[in-house]
């Protein structure tokens, strides 16, 4: 799928004043696992979306309009460590708020660093996403940070972890914002769900 052009609309914390009428696509995921890298690494800006190497850079809603015709919703990561707990449920609220409350929400893409071992806090949040019928699909993130098979070894274990609780498995891809990978496979599988919709 060719990205026509992509704009930043607008940044929010509440979702009642996110513009609303088109498609939704998503992306969420822990603090710097590298949401808006993705985002940039899909649209082919690299500045669009504002990435950091330390965690919590992103702290509202964003809206990136694509091809005028449907959105990247840019979010701020769960599970930081260095905000206070009254600041982290302001995040946890604004989260779930949009989540749960955006009609032309199609896909939540929960990014997953594929260096790390399955961890709790991603495993809840997918099934909390399960448990409120939300649609959702897995990206794997870095995979240029380690060897090829240490990724394969490493997505069958959070697979079978996901087993746990999940009769079928989600759509799952494996992405380096750095070299691209999974850009094709990612924006093909937006288009498809696109072109489901029409
Ligand atoms: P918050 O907004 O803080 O929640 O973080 P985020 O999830 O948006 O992460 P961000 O895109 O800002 O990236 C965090 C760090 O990881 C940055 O230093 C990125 O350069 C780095 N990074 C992101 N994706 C990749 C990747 O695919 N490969 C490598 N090597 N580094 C990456
Ligand atoms: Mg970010």
């Amino acid at each position: 799928m060719k990205i026509k052009s992509a704009q930043f609309v607008v940044s929010n914390t509440d979702w009642r004043k996110c513009p609303s009428g088109k498609p939704e696509f998503a992306f969420i995921g822990r603090s710097n696992v590298g949401k808006s890298s993705l985002i940039n690494m899909l649209t082919g800006r690299k500045a669009l979306a504002k990435t950091s190497g330390k965690p919590g850079k992103t702290r509202l809603i964003n809206h990136f309009l694509i091809s005028e015709q449907w959105y990247l919703v840019d979010l701020p990561g769960y599970g930081w460590a260095k905000v206070g707990k009254q600041q982290r449920g302001r995040f946890e609220e604004m989260i779930t708020g949009y989540l749960l409350n955006s009609p032309h929400l199609t896909c939540v893409f929960v990014l997953i660093d594929i260096r790390l071992e399955p961890q709790a806090i991603d495993l809840e949040f997918i099934n909390w996403l399960g448990e409120n019928g939300l649609p959702l699909a897995i990206v794997f993130t870095k995979a240029d940070k380690q060897s090829r098979n240490k990724n394969i070894r490493s997505v069958q274990m959070f697979e079978k972890a996901l087993l746990a609780s999940w009769e079928e498995l989600p759509p799952r891809f494996i992405t380096s914002s750095r070299q691209g990978t999974g850009r094709n496979e990612l924006l093909g599988y937006i288009e498809g769900i696109l072109a489901s919709l029409s």
